[in-house]
């Protein structure tokens, strides 16, 4: 533990500064203005593994943004860890509520505010750094792999191409991943699972153009009131889903396990306070932590129709749009929920307009074991780094690779985030505690510490 605590103070600002470089790439997959950026992103990033340490350094190509790979290979009887992370990220807008440039990493209070600062540039890094680490204090106990990809943000269609074609050059024996949350510092906590995601988009058409909202208004089925009824039926008095079949292949937890999720500490009015809501909303019956971590769930990500500009103009449009997601928990999958979706969003549309649904991206949902060797490495490089057992928790977002991996590989997951809720992931003024950062640095060493020694 010392010769980690010494490097890291030696190097302190270093580590900063190659990571303000990294944020500084506006790399956001999902727009195509951005694509020389991110890819000079992946660029930056196959340099940073070979200044490391990492051999055979590659950029793989694939149908969209390249998949960075990197290895080191000490033993070949030794157990090898996948470590897996992504350099895109999401969209920066709306602009004009960030403090300072999204792209301009600054630091304020302790915290990096930046686009990815967080989500996953700030939590990947640290395992490049950590792995330059382990190698200048010749100190690297297994294998190690890194496969940071760059279309996370968009779906990860063509990462799942590239695990299938190349699960020889992937074999390893856990992947290790940090690109969750922790509950606080105070109560570090391991995830151990995601929620599976169905995407879709759907459209509504009344008339065959927009009418003036006078000459026609009342005689004719606006078609934004009628989407906006269709979506509000979609849940009940008790936020139940009404979508006939939703729920039926969803596992309900024991009541031991609800107990565990539930002795997670927990303050109601912080929550609230943090988020500037009077009172929550969810499905009756089930806690904060149940709710998001162990229940499905429908939102709306977006609606949109008719005027928007400034100021006012009376119509009546002809079409009316809205993007719909569900997040999935275990034995849901995203076929399924897309298709009864689908099914049951058509069967409510009444005769005066016509819907059409369009699927986007899903991703099944993952639970990770912890009674895993690697479980075990990650509780103890916590417990030692921080002081504090980590709290096992279950988290709300999505990693749809995770599922692959075992599906694919036949790999486990260790989810071993430092992010926080309150990050503001996807949000504007995404930050990243630069302490979670350089503990995250000297915490990883621990777990491939421990994960080679348990290994023997
Ligand atoms: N890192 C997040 C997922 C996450 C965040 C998991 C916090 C647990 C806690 C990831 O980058 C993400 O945003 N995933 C997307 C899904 C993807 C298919 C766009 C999500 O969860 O919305
Ligand atoms: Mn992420
Ligand atoms: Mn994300």
């Amino acid at each position: 533990m010392q010769h980690i605590k010494q490097y890291v103070d030696e190097h302190r600002q270093r580590l900063l500064d190659e990571l303000f470089a990294l944020l500084r790439f506006p790399s956001v997959s999902a727009d195509p203005k951005y694509k020389t950026d991110v890819l000079h992103t992946a660029d930056y990033v196959a340099q940073k593994l070979r200044d490391a340490g990492a051999d055979n350094v590659e950029i793989c190509q694939t149908a969209g943004y390249p998949i960075v790979y990197g290895e080191k290979i000490i033993d070949a009887g030794k157990p090898t860890v996948l470590v897996y992370g992504h350099y895109d990220v999401q969209p920066a807008d709306p602009l004009e509520l960030w403090k300072t440039p999204p792209f301009e990493p600054t630091i304020r209070d302790g915290k990096i505010y930046a686009r990815g600062a967080c989500d996953d540039k700030g939590q990947f890094y640290m395992h490049v750094k950590a792995f330059e680490l382990m190698m200048q204090t010749d100190t690297l106990p297994c294998n190690i792999k890194f496969m940071i990809e760059g279309e996370e943000e968009v779906g990860s269609s063509n990462l799942a191409i590239f695990v299938k074609a190349n699960k020889e050059k992937l074999k390893a024996d856990v992947v290790l991943i940090s690109d969750t949350s922790m509950i606080s510092m105070e109560h570090p906590s391991l995830e151990t699972g995601l929620r599976g995601l169905s995407y879709l988009e759907v459209e509504v058409t009344g008339p065959n153009r927009d009418l003036h909202s006078g000459v026609y208004g009342g005689a004719v089925a606006n078609p934004i009131t009628i989407l906006t009824k269709m979506i509000a039926s979609l849940h009940d008095e008790n936020n139940h889903i009404t979508i006939p079949g939703f729920y039926d292949s969803v596992i309900e937890l024991t009541p031991a396990e609800r107990t565990a999720l539930n002795n997670a500490p927990y303050d109601e009015a912080e929550y609230k306070s943090d988020l500037d809501v009077a009172e929550l909303w969810g499905e009756k019956g089930y806690t904060t932590f149940e709710r998001t971590g162990t229940r499905p769930t429908l939102e709306v990500n977006g609606i949109w129709g008719g005027y928007i500009g400034e100021g006012a103009k009376t119509v009546l449009p002809s079409k009316a749009h809205a993007k719909i997601s569900m997040r999935l928990v275990p034995n849901q999958t995203s076929d399924a929920i897309t298709e009864i979706f689908t099914k049951h969003f058509l069967s409510i549309a009444p005769a005066n307009i016509k819907v059409k649904v369009t699927p986007h991206h899903g991703g099944e949902p993952a639970v990770t074991p912890t009674d895993s060797i690697a479980y075990r490495a990650a509780q103890k490089a916590i417990s030692e780094s921080f002081g504090k057992e980590p709290i096992p928790t279950r988290g709300g977002g999505s990693i749809p690779i995770v599922a692959l991996f075992e599906a694919e590989l036949g790999l486990k997951t260790v989810l071993m985030g430092f992010g926080l809720d309150s990050d503001a992931l996807h949000s504007p003024n995404e930050k990243y505690d630069i302490f979670n950062y350089y503990k995250g640095i000297e915490t990883i060493p621990l777990f491939h510490k421990y994960f080679a020694e348990l290994s023997l």
